[in-house]
């Protein structure tokens, strides 16, 4: 039996989804968002929710 408690998956043309405890801090080091469960961070660059994926890449055509 594992012992990790993140699980962290990338999608296909999408987002990074966080899948366990978590926190999320922006660059200076400023907390903006912590919580357990799943959460959907944005790798592409045009969500207007940023760091969370709101969608956007689907109507951008994001590859990745
Ligand atoms: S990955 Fe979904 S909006 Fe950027």
């Amino acid at each position: 039996m594992s012992d990790i408690k993140t699980k962290i998956k990338l999608m296909p043309n999408g987002p990074v989804i966080v899948e366990g405890n978590f926190e999320v801090f922006s660059a200076d080091g400023t907390e903006m968002a912590q919580g357990k469960g799943m959460v959907a961070l944005c790798r592409c660059g045009a969500s207007a929710s940023k760091p969370f994926c709101d969608g956007a890449h689907a109507k951008i055509g994001f590859q990745g």
